[in-house]
């Protein structure tokens, strides 16, 4: 009953707010004709995603989970001239749809899109030097204290971290969850909790994709 309100909504404020986009239009379409599972970010929530990577002024981008590439293209779109996304895929076969996603938006160019698990693609990262201005969290849920940790040795002073599904219809509340996705955020909150370089809160959210919740902050002078 709630969820059905929520969506609702989410169609209102995507009809006024978010014009007609062909583009992200065809990436959910492919995904959907691919077989890839529903778990994209929303519309409302892909535009709020790339005002803030336009408010922090961000020319490098990281994104942790790819999938089709629908976040990467609300994202690459946020990016002055010049401007990079480094965006990071487990998965092979959602690499490929996602290659085709941006290609077909016109972002293929902006954005580098490495496959292999974000833990071995991270340390490659930091090697060749890469400093980035915004990240997007939003892969396994269970590595997020490492994402954590990554993002904030890859992130300048002043960059925005954002980890998704931070809340999981209140299942963030269950201390004694087995479900290593709820375990693995439960510890990300607990190492905020403890952190001195991040400023951070967390906002929940209704809308299409139901209940759940950003983890929003930005990075200090350690
Ligand atoms: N950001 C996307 C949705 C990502 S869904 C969007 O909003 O459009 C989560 C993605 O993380 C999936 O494609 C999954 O294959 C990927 N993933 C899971 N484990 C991973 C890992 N260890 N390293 C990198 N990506 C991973
Ligand atoms: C789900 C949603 C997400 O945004 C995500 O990153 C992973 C899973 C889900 O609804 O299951
Ligand atoms: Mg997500």
């Amino acid at each position: 009953m709630a969820d059905e309100s929520w969506t609702e909504v989410d169609a209102y404020i995507v009809g006024k707010l978010l014009p007609a986009d062909a583009a992200l239009d065809a990436a959910l379409e492919r995904n959907r004709a691919e077989g890839l599972p529903a778990i994209d970010v929303s519309a409302a929530q892909g535009k709020f995603l790339h005002l803030l990577a336009r408010l922090a002024g961000a020319k490098n981008i990281l994104e942790i989970g790819t999938l089709g590439g629908y976040s990467t293209i609300w994202l690459a779109r946020a990016l002055p001239d010049g401007g990079k996304i480094v965006t990071l895929e487990y998965s092979p076969a959602h690499a490929a749809v996602a290659r085709q996603n941006l290609g077909a938006a016109g972002q293929g160019d902006k954005v580098d899109l490495r496959v292999g698990p974000a833990l071995e693609t991270l340390p490659i990262l930091a090697t060749e030097g890469a400093i980035f201005d915004f990240v997007f969290v939003d892969a396994d849920k269970r590595s997020n204290p490492d994402y954590l940790q990554w993002a904030l040795r890859l992130a300048r002073v002043g960059a925005v971290i954002v980890i998704d599904n931070v809340v999981r219809r209140g299942a963030i509340l269950d201390a004694a969850s087995a479900d290593p996705d709820i375990v693995g955020t439960r510890r990300m909150f607990d190492a905020a909790s403890q952190e001195k370089r991040w400023s951070a809160t967390a906002i929940q959210t209704v809308g299409s994709k139901g209940w759940d919740g950003f983890a929003f902050g930005l990075v200090e002078k350690a």
